[in-house]
This record gives structure tokens, sequence and C-alpha cells, in this order.
């Protein structure tokens, strides 16, 4: 006779048990909690590239170039690319086979245990809802350029301006109110607004390469990359942990520039991830969310290095700006229509980004509290728009209001952190059930396994430890208060807790 387990028993196997990827699948067919498939490899495709390209190519190619790698910042862009695409691989692997919303969320459940999905879920919520609210606040700075270039200067009361006094950020708070409108509304109309969108801001990025070849001078290619110069130690917060702990410091300019330079622009990439999230909205997501991931990421890493050498090309890269590299560069050479022109495209570009990052963040909690680990009343879908609108009009409220009452430059590094935390769980997921369930269909395969998955931890983690010390400490107490919510609410309240759901779960990996 077996004896009863002991609470520390108990406990350890709650924080352990998996969920079945049978049963995930089953919980995407009750009638209440249930999103209406609307999407095709083409408008995942069209999400993928509406969530990517951002305040990345927008903003940062400037700063990287300058600062880190010269015109050699094209190969950064590569070198970021690879990275993600190695992420990418494993995201397609587990989407095709748990095609369930909520991404890496739901893959983690699936494959580690409850609380490391807990942990990931909520360690999400710094990829999607602050990622939306950051770029809600770039998308407000580029609108007020444009209104001041034609006269109109808002009140500093309500232009989130960070100098001279408090000032609330009206127009970041109003694009997420409406955006949320969007959302609610249902995944066509979402899809619909996102084409139209990604379509503006594609074109006007083919424009920057197609007009810019016309302005490269080879002079400025010379050097392409630049001699390598030691950085100045950073002190306190902003020091890199890696020359923290370790006390190296990651060099500018030269080889290792490029790859200084890659951390930067990472953030050009964010969102492809995203695209796992609408698994459960998709047609055929076996075959359409691989398709849509990697796509994506192919069409927008093969852009990002195109504007790059075409602006490099056209501005010495010591010269370029900080805030509006693309549109400067125009400038410079005397373009200023092409100059407006590309920051329409940019507002264009980060409206969407906002969009897409809340309708992901939407339905990761979606999954969770249709998993019990937040309250269930998020996860009821409207019976008309097929949308969870309490979840979307509760994360609307939040997201509308950190938008436009806090500074957020200095929280932007969280988003990468939490990006790349993700990743790393994601690729050790692909590993844990090619194990745990070899039997289980996986209609996209992820080559090379274990050692891919293993590259995109390391890579991943090489990334992360480049990030400041002050942005380690905050994504640490975050993630505190992320147990420590799971251990007052969603432990008790998981439905694997449930004994007659968890008949058909297993206690763990392995
Ligand atoms: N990749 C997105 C951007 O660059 C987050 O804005």
């Amino acid at each position: 006779m077996t004896s009863a387990p002991q609470p520390g028993q108990r406990l350890l196997r709650s924080l352990v048990r998996t969920k079945p990827v049978e049963q995930s699948i089953a919980d995407t067919e009750e009638p209440e909690h249930a999103l209406r498939r609307s999407l095709s490899a083409l408008d995942l495709t069209v999400f993928g590239v509406g969530v990517i390209i951002g305040t990345g190519i927008f903003v940062l190619t400037g700063t990287a170039a300058k600062n880190h790698a010269g015109p050699a910042v094209a190969l950064s862009f590569a070198a970021a690319g690879v990275v993600c695409a190695l992420a990418a691989l494993c995201y397609a692997e587990l989407a095709s086979t748990v095609p369930v919303a909520g991404s890496a969320y739901t893959f983690a459940f699936s494959t580690i245990g409850e609380l490391p999905a807990w942990i990931i879920g909520w360690d999400l919520v710094l990829e999607l809802a602050l990622g939306a609210a950051v770029v809600a606040v770039g998308w407000s700075g580029y609108v007020q350029s444009l209104l001041e270039s034609a006269g109109v200067t808002l009140p500093h009361a309500i232009s989130g301006a960070s100098t001279g006094g408090w000032s609330f950020n009206l127009p970041a708070t109003l694009l997420v109110a409406v955006l949320t409108a969007v959302i609610l509304a249902g995944m066509h109309l979402s899809a619909e607004v996102t084409r139209v969108i990604v379509g503006i801001k594609v074109l006007v990025v083919l424009i920057v390469i197609v007009a810019g070849l016309f302005f490269v001078k080879a002079d400025n290619y010379s050097p392409f990359i630049p001699p390598a110069k030691t950085v100045e130690g950073k002190s306190g917060g902003a020091t890199p942990l890696i020359e923290a702990l370790f006390g190296y410091t990651p060099t500018d300019f030269g080889v290792m520039g490029i790859f200084t330079a890659a951390a930067v622009v990472f953030f050009a990439f964010i969102g492809f991830d995203v695209v796992a999230t609408a698994a459960e909205e998709t047609r055929n997501p076996q075959r359409d969310v691989p398709r849509g991931i990697l796509g994506s990421l192919v069409i927008c890493t093969a852009l990002y290095m195109a504007v790059a050498l075409v602006v490099t090309g056209m501005e010495k890269y010591t010269e370029l700006s900080d805030d509006a590299p693309l549109s400067d560069a125009f400038k410079a050479v005397g373009q200023h229509a092409f100059a407006d022109m590309i920051n329409v495209g940019a507002v264009a570009g980060l409206t969407s980004v906002t969009m897409i990052l809340l309708l992901g963040q939407s339905r990761v909690f979606f999954a969770m509290s249709r998993d019990g680990l937040l309250p269930r009343t998020f996860s009821t879908v409207h019976p008309r728009f097929g949308t969870p609108t309490k979840a979307i009009v509760m994360l609307g409220a939040v997201v509308a209001v950190l938008a436009g009452l806090i500074p957020l430059e200095e929280l932007s590094e969280l988003v990468n952190i939490g990006t790349l935390f993700a990743f790393i769980v994601v690729s050790i997921g692909v590993v844990v059930l090619r194990r745990t369930r070899p039997d289980l269909p996986r209609a996209f395969r992820c080559p090379w396994v274990p050692v891919l998955p293993v590259l995109s931890v390391l890579a991943s983690l090489w990334l992360m430890v480049n990030l400041p010390v002050a942005t380690w400490w905050r994504f640490l107490v975050w993630m505190v208060i992320g147990v420590v919510v799971y251990a007052f609410y969603g432990r008790s309240h998981s439905r694997m807790g449930d004994p007659g759901r968890a008949r058909t779960g297993t206690s763990g990996p392995g």
C-alpha cells in the first residue's frame, strides 16, 4: 500500500505538474472559451511584419551605427536575426505541436510545469504589455514631431514631455484606447487594420531603400568596420551584468562591436514570437504558424540589412542622428519630402506594433485565465465578437494609464530581457517535449535538436548578460512579485489542481 503524499511533496508536485498537450487542445473547444478561427498564413506573416518593424529600424539604427558598429551595423542586424531565427525555429516546432493561444506560456505548461509556465506568463507581461506602453510613448513622440512640422504644438501638460515638470502623455493614452477598441471588435478587423498599416510601412521602408540608393557614397563605407575601441567603464546600475560579474568590458567597433550593436538592435526583432499567440485563431495552425513566424522574420531581416546599408552609405556613420536616423539621412542630402514621408511611415509602423503587442498580451492573459491561474472571467469569449472582451478591456486600461503616466525610456530594456528569457524557456521546451512526448505529431520539426535549441539558449543568454545590472534587478523584482502572486492565487485556483482534470495530467517531465 502506498502512503499519502506529504504536504511538501504535494506542493512540489503541483509546481511541476504539466498540462498534457491533448488537454490544451481539448480546452480550445470549450464553447464559452473558444476563440474564432479566421487567420491564414498570409495574415500571420502580415501580423509578424506588423509587430516587428517599428522603433528598432526607425530609431535604433542610428545609435547602433554611430556608437557601436559603424556601417557594419548591417552585420549586427544579421547577427541579431540569427539569434532570433534560432529561437524562431523552436517557437515554430512548439506552435505546430501545441497550436493553442498563449505562446511561450502554453508551451512551458505542456513541457516544464505549472510554476515555470506561470513565471513565463508573468514574464511575457514585460515583453507585451510593457512593450506596448513603451512603443505607444515612442509613437507619441513621432506624432508630436509631425504636428510640430505642421505648426501645432501640444500644451506641455498633455505632451508627456520628460523635461520642464510632470506632464501626462495624452496622445499615447489615446492611441492605446483606440487600438483597444479595434482589438475588441474582433480578429477580423484587427487583421484588416494591420494589413493597411503594414502596407504603408513596408512601402516606406522600400522607398528608403530604393530612393536612398541614389545618394549612397562609397566613401561613407570606409572603414566598413571601424577600428575597435574599448568602452569607457560604466558605473552602478548601468554596468552590463557581464562586466559586473566577470570584469569583461564590451567593445565598441571592431568585430566585437558588431555584437555589441546586435544587443541594441535586438529590439528591432521583438515580436515575431507574438505570431504564436494567435495559433488558436488560425485556420490551419500546425502548418501556418511556423510559416508566419519564419516568413515574417526572414522578410524583416532582409529589409533591415538593406536599410542599414543604405542609410550608412548616405551619411557618414559618425553624423547619423540618434532620434530619427532614416529621415535625417534624407534631410542631410536635401530631400525633405522623403524625410516627412518616412516620419509618416514610422507613425504607421509604431501603431501596428502597439496594437499587436496588446493583442498578444490579451491572448496570453486569456490562456492563463482559462487554466485558472488568473480569474476565469478573463477567458470568457464575447458571443458576437469572438474575443476575450474582459481581458482586453482590463489590459487596455492598464497599458493606457502606464503609457500616459510613467516615463518609460528606462524600462525599455526590461522588454528585451523579458523576451530573451521567454526564448530560453521555449528552446528548452523543445528538447523536453521531444523526450517526454516523442509520439506527438509535429507538423514542423526544428532541425538539429538538441544542438540548435542549446545554441539558441546560449545566444539569448549572451544578449541577456550584456544588459545593465539595473535591468536585471528590475527583472528579478518583477519575477519575485510573480511568484508571490502564484503562491497566493494561481496555485490554489489552477484547474490542473482539480482532481477530476488532474487525472489526465502528469506529474512533471520525465
Ligand atoms: N520590434 C518592435 C520595434 O522595433 C518592437 O518597435
